[in-house]
């Protein structure tokens, strides 16, 4: 009995301006049966990530460029339903980059088994590359030994509340720049921050001022624009910048101007430097026990926002530029 998957399509390369429904295109295609050694699979989440919209625009080299009309690329935790001598077995739940399609066949040579403790959807969020983003960025890249301050822009999202909660764990002093005094409180009640400071609120600068007196020693930096330039201009002396995404400027169609305060690195001899995790993916099997662990022993708190309905794709992918996810933005199908 062949099956019909329902698929989000790329329609568009949202270049220079925000995401808009257009973009996509919704379809409805008949499976081929699986193969001598593929596998059948339903998907029950995908997971959301700001990058995906560089992705739809072919501005990132380090992945393949997307064409008009290609499945919509995501991750996703899946199910095998049937199998025709697959790897893996009926029932076996796994996750890997398979795209917006609620079904798909597949050999699954891209795909991992689920093996933790926790539940699923984890492998999209604290174990996924949001967490690994998060391991990599602050230890490989920032460096920090106990007593620095680690200021996170970003910091309510998904990656921030993992990073200030590593610093914390790592002995140093997290504070965190989000946008909203819930999501501030929550950063500084939940999430373990020592300081939240609500960029909404305006004068970031004198912000940081208060709540970092003695400079900023590790910046890891989600946001880029106005709010780099003003942590820039509180770094301590050796302090590592580190870059690891700039969503203030994915939907503008032309670059800001360079930090005017990137002069400091000099006067307080600091690094810049920016990343990409999937450099160290040789690593994630050991990182991700590493954070599980973390998580079972209760140092590591996650929180994932859940919407409904694979027809909400697009306006789900929408919501992490609007800030209106709480954690690690998910759809459950
Ligand atoms: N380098 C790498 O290898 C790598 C890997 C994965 C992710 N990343 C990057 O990591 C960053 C965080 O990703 P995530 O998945 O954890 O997303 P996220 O932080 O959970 O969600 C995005 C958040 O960005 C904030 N935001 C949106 N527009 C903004 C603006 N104009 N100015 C300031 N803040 C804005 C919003 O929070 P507020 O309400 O606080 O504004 C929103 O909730 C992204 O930039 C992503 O591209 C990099």
């Amino acid at each position: 009995m062949p099956t019909t998957a329902r698929q989000w399509l790329l329609n568009g390369h949202p270049r220079g301006r925000g995401i808009e429904q257009g973009d996509f295109h919704f379809a409805e295609v008949t499976l081929p049966d699986p193969a001598s050694g593929e596998m059948l699979f339903k998907t029950h989440y995908l997971g959301f990530d700001p990058a995906q919209k560089g992705w739809m625009e072919n501005i990132a080299d380090y992945v393949a460029p997307m064409a008009i009309g290609d499945v919509m690329r995501g991750s996703a935790v899946a199910e095998v339903v049937s199998s025709n001598g697959g790897r893996f077995t009926v029932g076996d739940m796994v996750f890997g980059s398979t795209g917006w399609t609620d079904h798909f066949v597949s050999d699954g040579h891209d795909l991992t088994r689920i093996e933790t403790d926790l539940p699923p959807t984890a492998v999209l969020s604290v174990l996924g590359t949001t967490g690994v983003t998060a391991y990599c960025g602050l230890f490989k890249v920032g460096k920090p030994v106990a007593g620095d301050t680690v200021l996170v822009s970003g910091a309510a999202g998904a990656t921030g509340s993992i990073v200030g909660q590593l610093a914390k764990i790592a002995g140093c002093r997290a504070v965190g720049i989000a946008g909203g005094t819930d999501k501030c409180d929550w950063l500084v009640k939940e999430a373990g921050y020592d300081a939240a400071i609500d960029y909404k609120a305006g004068n970031v600068r004198e912000q940081i001022k208060e709540h970092c007196p003695h400079g900023v020693d590790v910046i890891f930096d989600n946001v880029g624009g106005a709010i780099l330039n003003d942590m820039l201009g509180q770094i301590a002396t050796g302090a590592r910048v580190v870059i690891c995404g700039g969503i203030s400027r994915y939907e503008t169609g032309s670059l800001p101007a360079g930090p005017q305060n990137y002069f400091n690195l000099v006067f307080r001899r600091g690094t810049m430097a920016g990343f990409i995790v999937l450099d160290w993916a040789a690593e994630f099997p050991q990182i991700r026990k590493r954070l599980e662990g973390f998580v079972k022993d209760g140092r590591l708190n996650y929180r994932e926002d859940v919407q409904h309905g694979f027809e909400n794709a697009p306006d789900t992918l929408k919501r992490l530029f609007s800030g209106a996810n709480r954690g690690k933005q998910l759809l459950r199908l």
